[in-house]
């Protein structure tokens, strides 16, 4: 198992669900992010003073996958994010030697 954790745009996330859903992948989380990358932010101007603005708004999506869904996870979060654009985003994967469901105790692969 591997907990894939995604950090993209906002705006692509529309795209990234539908693309997760056709990859038959039901199970995630989103939370809001901020975030910064190599690419130094654009500047705003907030009550007569610029403020570089370092922390972009970005989208967190973290789905934990049993091992056949993980490059179809990874290419639908890419097919779904990419605009080809710096900043469209990373993906992380990580082991995952454990899930649980808490209602039936049930674990690993059955669980998930
Ligand atoms: N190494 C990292 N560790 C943690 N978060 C990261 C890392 N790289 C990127 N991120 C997160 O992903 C967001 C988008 O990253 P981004 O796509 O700009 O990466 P990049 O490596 O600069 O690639 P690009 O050249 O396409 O811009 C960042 O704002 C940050 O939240
Ligand atoms: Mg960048």
């Amino acid at each position: 198992m591997k907990l894939i954790v995604a950090i993209f745009q906002p705006h692509q996330l529309p795209a990234v669900k539908q693309a997760l859903y056709d990859a038959q992948i039901y199970k995630f989380t989103v939370t809001n992010a901020l975030g910064t990358s190599l690419k130094p932010g654009y500047e705003e101007t907030f009550r007569g003073v610029k403020h570089e603005v370092s922390l972009l708004k970005r989208v967190r999506l973290e789905t934990a996958v049993s091992q056949p869904y993980v490059e179809p996870a990874i290419e639908a979060i890419i097919r779904g994010a990419r605009t080809n654009e710096q900043g469209d985003g990373k993906i992380f994967v990580m082991d995952l030697p454990e899930c649980i469901r808490i209602r039936t105790g049930e674990r690993g692969t059955r669980a998930i």
